[in-house]
């Protein structure tokens, strides 16, 4: 069965609490389990990570080397600015999407900039937490086209 790795950056954690009006009302762990069980019905497995710690953030993409098919992240602000995560995402050669819950080019100037969306294969924002599940098939279709199985 394919894993895949879904990663969560900063405050993301806050969701159901946090400027609802861009992020709407479900939580975090509500968005888990939506994710882990499209994942079943998909025939596949996730692992769902928050940190509000850039260095994990990069050691979990690291594991992504050696365990997992893909990854789909949402950066959350790190998305703005780091090269770091950049330069990890990078490092594998995986199937990887990126997700914002907002539409980030419809909000501050300095969103509109994704410094890690240059890793990935494609991006998908502005549409709630359904953006989750919309990547889960966006993953499940590259992972399968490079794939014999
Ligand atoms: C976000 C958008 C980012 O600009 C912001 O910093 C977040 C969440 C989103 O999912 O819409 O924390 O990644």
């Amino acid at each position: 069965m394919k894993k895949i790795l879904i990663i969560n950056g900063p405050n993301l954690n806050l969701l159901g609490n946090r400027e609802k009006n861009f992020y709407g009302k479900t939580t975090l762990n509500s968005i888990k389990t939506i994710c882990e069980a499209y994942c079943k019905k998909n025939k596949m497995e996730c692992n769902f990570f928050q940190s509000n710690h850039e260095g994990e953030l990069i050691e979990k993409i690291h594991l992504a080397a050696n365990d997992y098919a893909g990854i789909i992240i949402n950066p959350a602000a790190y998305t703005h600015t780091s090269i770091a995560l950049l330069d990890a995402l990078r490092a594998i050669e995986k199937p990887k999407i990126e997700v914002h819950i907002s539409n980030i080019y419809s909000r501050d100037d300095y969103r509109r900039k994704s410094i890690t969306s240059e890793a990935v294969d494609g991006i998908i924002c502005g549409f709630g937490e359904k953006g989750y599940t919309l990547a889960i098939d966006a993953i499940k279709n590259l992972i399968y086209k490079n794939s014999n199985d």
